[in-house]
């Protein structure tokens, strides 16, 4: 499932899909608040920093583990630093900067490739237990 993000409202659509998508599939409710969570979190980043992308949501299976899968991209103007974007308190916005630091805290897997100038593409999963 994709879900076009160019504004605040298609953040909440997107957030709103993910809550969807756990629950059709069975995931307790605690495991929908972090997909969501995570959802807003990298949504709210496409918006501010590189006002549009996209948000791909999938169901994913390995080893017989379900799991929810989001991907966040963008062609915006990249991350010149990813390691530093993801130290606590981080942010070139003026924000907390706990939104990229967060989600990897929050989700199983999380892989974030950026090259300046190129776009952004962060992958995470949680996993049912
Ligand atoms: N999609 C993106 N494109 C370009 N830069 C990004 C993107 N996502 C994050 N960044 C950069 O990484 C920094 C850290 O992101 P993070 O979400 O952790 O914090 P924040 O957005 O600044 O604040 P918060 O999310 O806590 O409100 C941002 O300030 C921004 O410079
Ligand atoms: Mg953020």
């Amino acid at each position: 499932m994709r879900v076009p993000i160019d504004c605040d409202s298609d953040v909440v659509a997107a957030r709103q899909k993910g809550r969807e998508l756990a629950s059709q599939c069975g995931f307790p409710s605690t495991d929908m608040a972090v997909v969501a969570t995570a959802i807003s979190e990298l949504a709210r980043n496409i918006v501010r920093y590189a006002v549009r992308g996209e948000i791909i949501l999938r169901l994913v299976q390995n080893n017989g583990k379900r799991g929810i899968e989001v991907v966040a991209a963008d062609d915006g103007p990249g991350i010149p630093d990813v390691g530093l974007a993801m130290q606590d308190g981080y942010s070139t916005s003026g924000g907390l900067g706990l939104g990229l630091p967060g989600t990897r805290r929050l989700m199983d897997d999380f892989e974030i490739t950026s090259d300046f100038g190129k776009g952004t593409k962060v992958t995470v999963r949680r996993w049912r237990r």
